[in-house]
């Protein structure tokens, strides 16, 4: 990539691939392309769409669910998970409520089609879906994508899409392809199907409020969950069940939830994204081993080259204050988003329809899917990811680091080959000041 001043990355990347390909050079990024391409991976209105899913837990189970409730003709065809014990609980929980809503019909997953094992997602793939559902920590996920773009399906992908830069790289690549390809990808960054922040976003980004000249972004929230650790888990099964507490898997808390607030500051930014930022961070309350070595809060301070700041606080700690939230300051006025509400210049408050923001990105996608049109989520799925990964590595080094140094960063978290058996990656946990960026 070239020097630049003006992040993302996903543009400048595109179009160097679209040299190659007058007809890609017509889709628009980040939105759907109303052109149907020749080439273009699509299915009737009236034909069955066979759904995979990869990671069973609790956010795979519900994508699986909006997939199937989006289109009567979508089948889940199959599931992998890197535990045998995720799949079964998934596909029973599935059974149980798809029964229950008169669409037991569209659970197609026999025996021979629920894998287990870190391998999953091949056996997924070759069972010959359409559409593949990735919701597993997201560590794996550049090496998810890339298969799956390979094979030329369409693509859900929960958030974040890598923990490090080099599989953000691997992510920026593959999703060139998929756009050639005329794939579709549809990230879980919810927010943005959402209908009342659309509205509201769309607003400030029409000048309701002025100029912005700050934004403060919340997700101060309480602890998530930890499994005990049973005697016959090894290391590398003990990480993988408490994923969340190691950051080649994670990406720590700032990528795995925070990323939400990120997003949306960039949102409102219309895709122009920070160029540096610098970071408070630590572990105060969740310092047990048990925990890996994640932060559990961190307060970033972003900046954009207009001069726009973006001041950015995430917790997860039991007993304190809490608020997720994005106060959006303007020279005219300013918005407080969760409650979609704009105040000054211009006052405003949201009345139209309350929605199911999870529901709607697969109710776009599919519908978007059959239609031979195409959604194409790639560039803030990355770029988001990026500024997420950006501020853990100003926090953890204590440095004041650009998008351009975290983006060629060459710190690779996630191992290349990995098996059950495989010791997993091990690190100190990291001391502002001390912990090198690399
Ligand atoms: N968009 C949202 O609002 C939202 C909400 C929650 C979670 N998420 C994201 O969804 C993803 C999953 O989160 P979750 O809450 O469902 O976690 P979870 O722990 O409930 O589920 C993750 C599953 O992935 C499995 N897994 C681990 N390694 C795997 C591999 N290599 N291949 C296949 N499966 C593997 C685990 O065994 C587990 O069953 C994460 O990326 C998370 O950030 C998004």
């Amino acid at each position: 990539m070239t020097k630049h001043d003006s992040p993302g990355i996903g543009r400048r990347s595109f179009l160097a691939n679209a040299a190659a390909s007058a007809a890609a050079l017509s889709i628009p990024a980040g939105s759907v392309s109303a052109l149907s391409l020749a080439g273009l991976v699509h299915q009737g209105a009236g034909e069955p769409l066979k759904v995979g899913l990869v990671g069973c837990g609790g956010r795979g189970t519900g994508a699986a669910r909006q997939a199937l409730m989006a289109n009567e003709q979508n089948v889940l065809w199959a599931v992998g998970d890197a535990f045998s014990d995720r799949v079964s609980d998934a596909v029973g929980e599935l059974q149980e409520a798809l029964d229950g809503s008169q669409r037991g019909a569209q659970m197609q997953v026999s025996k021979e089609r629920m894998f287990a094992g870190l391998d999953c997602i091949d056996r997924v793939l070759d069972s010959g879906v359409d559409v593949i559902l990735l919701a597993s920590p997201p560590g794996f996920r550049p090496m998810q994508i890339e298969k799956a773009v390979k094979k030329g399906v369409h693509i859900f992908a929960e958030k974040p899409v890598a923990t490090d830069a080099p599989g953000l790289r691997r992510v920026r690549a593959a999703c060139d392809e998929a756009r050639i390809k005329g794939l579709s990808i549809v990230s879980g960054l919810c927010y943005r199907y959402h209908h009342g922040r659309r509205a509201v976003v769309q607003r400030l980004q029409d000048g309701a409020i002025g100029e912005i000249l700050a934004m403060q972004g919340n997700y101060l929230t309480g602890e998530l969950w930890l499994k005990p650790r049973q005697p016959s888990w090894t290391d590398m099964e003990n990480q993988l069940r408490n994923w969340l507490y190691h950051t080649w898997l994670s990406g720590d808390l700032i990528a795995e939830q925070h990323i939400h607030t990120l997003d949306l500051m960039a949102w409102i930014k219309q895709d122009v994204y920070p160029t540096r930022a610098y970071s408070l961070g630590g572990r105060q309350k969740r310092t047990d081993a048990d925990y890996g070595y994640v932060y559990d809060h961190f307060a970033t301070v972003y900046e954009w080259k207009d001069g726009t700041r973006g001041f950015s606080y995430c917790r997860q700690q039991n007993g304190c204050f809490r608020d997720v939230d994005e106060y959006v300051m303007g020279t005219q006025g300013q918005s407080r988003v969760f409650q979609h509400a704009i105040s000054g210049k211009t006052s405003w408050n949201y009345d139209g329809p309350q929605s199911d923001m999870y529901q709607n990105e697969h109710d776009e996608m599919f519908a978007a899917i059959r239609a031979g049109k195409r959604i194409d989520n790639s560039d803030y799925m990355i770029n988001s990811t990026m500024m997420a990964v950006l501020g853990r590595m100003a926090a953890y080094s204590g440095k004041d680091v650009t998008w351009q140094e975290a983006w060629e960063s060459k710190e690779q978290l996630v191992p290349d080959v990995l098996a059950m058996d495989s010791v997993p990656p091990t690190d100190a946990i990291a001391i502002p000041g001390v912990t090198r960026f690399r």
